[in-house]
């Protein structure tokens, strides 16, 4: 099975600006895609660290081109740490010169059928990315009130019905709680408005969201981005998700995620950014035709201002 296909590859690396001899940070390495463009171009003194939180990508780092370099180092943790796991490397702040962020799940996590993130298979219904942490989906289920659910499949899966689902789940788990992707696929299939697949995707999306806490990692990511970035230095995210790429395109406006402007005692505009992408950026038809998961993908790029 091929781990990954990356997306949006040379738009993304191109636009991190990499010279041979930087630092740079791939906050997501997955099958590793990204990371092997940017050690291709940062040369032979650069130094490229390298996240994920899954043990299982950790793996794919046993490729030649990763374990024969020594400019690169795997950090096993989740991204949400990049500050405090870069000063554990001796990283000080101020001086990555680019940082990149492909986000959500790799095919992988969703094609492995016991990682229990997709209704096409039968498995437990954990969904965590990092097997050693947290709540699963199961739990989160089985633990969650009424108006909690509610919220997660609203705001995140943008479920029409929320709240039908939302009691139905409170009402089944009363009689068995809910252990396999199948328990919830079973729920769902009596309860799904319009596209039953496009409903299980908004459903099952939103619980990977939740478990995972995408969107708070997401805002603690963007702030210790910004610390750790030298000035002129670039930062790139890939969003799969309306929310994710709201707040980074406020991030970049505005260096909050609420997109409030910052103003001095004089009521000049302060940004810490300048946008290398006006607008995101797009795969091609024929990245999509060739990779339907690239589908939703959009880029976004900023410069953090020589101050
Ligand atoms: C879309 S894949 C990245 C694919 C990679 N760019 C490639 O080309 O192969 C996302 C990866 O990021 C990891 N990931 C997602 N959120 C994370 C987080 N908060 N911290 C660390 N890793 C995370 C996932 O485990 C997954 O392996």
């Amino acid at each position: 099975m091929v781990y990954h296909e990356t997306v949006l590859l040379h738009e993304s690396v191109d636009l991190l600006g990499v010279v041979p001899g930087s630092m740079y940070v791939d906050a997501t390495f997955g099958g590793g895609g990204h990371s092997r463009l940017i050690l291709e171009k940062m040369g032979e003194k650069g130094r490229l660290f390298a996240f994920d939180q899954d043990e299982d990508a950790k793996r794919n780092t046993e490729q030649q081109e990763f374990s024969a370099n020594p400019g690169f180092t795997f950090v096993p943790s989740n991204f949400r740490h990049l500050k405090r796991q870069l000063r554990a490397e001796g990283v000080r702040p101020g001086t990555v010169q680019g940082i990149l962020a492909d986000l959500g799940v790799s095919s992988y996590q969703l094609d492995t059928a016991e990682r229990g993130f997709s209704y096409r298979f039968e498995a437990a219904l954990d969904m965590r990315m990092n097997r050693q942490d947290g709540e699963t989906a199961a739990d989160l289920l089985n633990s969650r009130s009424a108006e909690e659910l509610q919220r997660i499949f609203s705001e995140l899966g943008e479920v029409r019905n929320a709240k039908t689902l939302a009691h139905a789940v409170v009402r089944e788990r009363e009689k068995l709680p809910f252990r396999s992707t199948g328990d919830l696929l079973e729920l769902c299939s009596k309860h799904y408005m319009g596209d039953r697949m496009r409903y299980l995707s908004q459903v099952f999306q939103a619980l990977r969201m939740e478990v995972n806490d995408e969107l708070g990692a997401l805002e603690d990511f963007l702030k210790d981005s910004l610390e750790m970035l030298a000035p002129g230095g670039r930062l790139a995210v890939i969003t799969f998700h309306s929310l994710e790429d709201r707040m980074v395109k406020n991030f970049m406006k505005t260096g909050n995620i609420q997109g409030e402007m910052d103003q001095d005692f004089y009521g000049n505009i302060r940004r810490p950014w300048t946008l290398v992408t006006k607008k995101p950026v797009e795969p091609s038809q024929t990245e999509v035709a060739r990779n339907t998961r690239a589908r939703s993908s959009k880029l976004r790029v900023a410069q953090k201002i020589e101050s």
